[in-house]
């Protein structure tokens, strides 16, 4: 049955823009959205308020948690830990680091499976993270791998805090984006690269609209010629 849901997948590095495009794209079909991103996130959260350390020793521990963590995205795309609104907790350098970590442990890593696979819903599912289109939906027609420079991913990182009031340092920005990179692309399990079938866009010259009307011609395409 599941089968039959069209996905389309948006799967990049960090600061790619991927999460602004899935939403325009989802938005644009009437498509339920999957942040993945934002469960590795909330595992991270969990864990580390838990006093875990974020590692082998903790593994099967931060994956009992991950299994029955009451996690809910609501209409607006809130994030929610039972009653607790974590949409802003969930945002900062630290947990998309202590994400980061987590999401390296195979057994965090099977735990989050059956909650991504759950969001395939009729008229259709437009999931963005990492191993979207090489593990969790092998099956989707539309897969796109979506990149752009570290240097232009470091400064579109660097407006957007700046924008929200917070201090920051591009140089920073940079190392810390290059350490989770190389972090997400060299782990043993479901590692960060473009699916054999994905079609690969470079958006660092591109706006986002752009991208969007890009990744909506090609699913146009798929529609009319399979
Ligand atoms: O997309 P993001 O920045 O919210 O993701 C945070 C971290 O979670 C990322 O550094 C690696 C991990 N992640 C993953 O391993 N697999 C996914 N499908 C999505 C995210």
């Amino acid at each position: 049955e599941r089968e039959r849901i069209p996905v389309i997948c948006i799967d990049g590095p960090t600061a790619s823009g991927k999460g602004t495009i899935a939403a325009e794209v989802a938005k644009a079909l009437g498509y339920q959205l999957l942040d993945s991103g934002a469960l590795y996130r909330i595992t991270g959260l969990a864990a580390s308020r838990a006093g875990l350390a974020l590692d082998e020793s903790s593994e099967e521990t931060i994956a009992e948690m991950a299994l029955e963590m009451p996690v809910r995205f609501d209409a607006q795309q809130r994030v929610w830990l039972g009653d607790e609104d974590i949409s802003l907790a969930i945002r900062s350098e630290e947990a998309g680091m202590n994400a980061s970590r987590v999401s390296a442990l195979p057994a965090v890593r099977s735990a989050l499976v059956d909650l991504q696979l759950a969001f395939q819903h009729l008229p259709g599912l437009v999931a963005d993270g990492r191993d979207m289109g090489t593990v969790i939906f092998p099956h989707a027609p539309l897969k796109v791998y979506l990149w752009a420079s570290a240097q232009c991913r470091a400064e579109r990182r660097y407006k957007q805090l700046i924008s929200k009031g917070i201090s920051a340092n591009i140089s920073t920005l940079l190392a810390d984006l290059e350490a989770r990179d190389a972090r997400d692309m060299n782990r043993a399990t479901a590692p960060l690269k473009p699916a054999e079938d994905s079609l690969q866009l470079d958006s660092s010259q591109m706006t986002i609209e752009e991208v969007v009307a890009q990744v909506l011609s090609w699913w146009q395409e798929r529609q009319l010629f399979g």
